[in-house]
């Protein structure tokens, strides 16, 4: 199992697919999960610090849902971090989760808690990170592609809250976990970053067999 965490826009995304298809392993982006949360709870006419409505929205939640294009919008991903709060949504997520790390062959899963909460035995971590300008380009140019006009200014704007609201939070908020490896992608094309990933990926298979082989 590996679990790939970091702030927005980290290439953490990116990264966790392209480890996916590396070792053959599904791939699960549990930042959709919240994004469906806060869409559907919107959706619903609820107020997203309502956490009642937000975690009933989180319970009946379909993995078919997840598909939805809105789910990749600039407004779904401030939509999730707000209902992203709620220590009810997150407790509702978690089997869903929990199901999907733990099927046979092992699982990719990225998000901000994945190595800390989801799943703290993970024998593989990294903590993806890059400078908050980076990533607000990166993104900026992703929204770009998908057709929504924003300025550069805004999306730096949203990166800064997302942090300070994801990594301030009570439940779960984002951190690195203390065995996770840095990596840092600032500087790095996306080859280098998959490149980096896997000889992380690696090594910790190396240390994982190993151990197992002294067990
Ligand atoms: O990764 P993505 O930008 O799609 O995540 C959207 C939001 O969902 C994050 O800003 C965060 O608030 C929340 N999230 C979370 N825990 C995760 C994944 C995402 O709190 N494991």
């Amino acid at each position: 199992m590996i679990a790939v965490d970091g702030p927005a826009a980290s290439g953490k995304g990116t990264i966790a697919t392209r480890l996916g298809a590396m070792f053959g392993l599904p791939v699960l982006d549990t930042g959709l999960l919240y994004r469906a949360v806060g869409v559907l709870t919107q959706r619903a006419g609820d107020s997203l610090d309502d956490e009642g409505a937000a975690a009933a929205a989180a319970a009946i939640l379909t993995a078919d849902q997840l598909d939805d294009p809105a789910l990749r919008t600039r407004a779904a991903g401030e939509l999730a971090s707000r209902v992203a709060v709620h220590r009810r949504v997150r407790d509702a997520l978690l089997e869903f989760q929990h199901t999907f790390a733990r099927q046979d062959g092992g699982a990719v899963l990225d998000g901000r808690d994945i190595g800390t909460v989801i799943c703290p035995d993970a024998p593989a971590k990294l903590y993806v990170t890059a400078t908050p300008q980076v990533r607000a380009e990166r993104r900026w140019k992703q929204l770009q592609g998908q057709g929504e006009t924003v300025a550069y200014g805004d999306v730096l704007e949203d990166i800064r809250r997302r942090d300070a609201r994801d990594g301030g939070r009570d439940a779960a908020p984002m951190t690195r976990a203390p065995d996770a490896q840095l990596l840092d992608t600032t500087d790095l094309t996306i080859e280098a970053a998959a490149d980096a990933a896997r000889r992380i990926v690696e090594a910790a298979r190396v240390r994982w067999e190993a151990a197992k082989a002294a067990d």
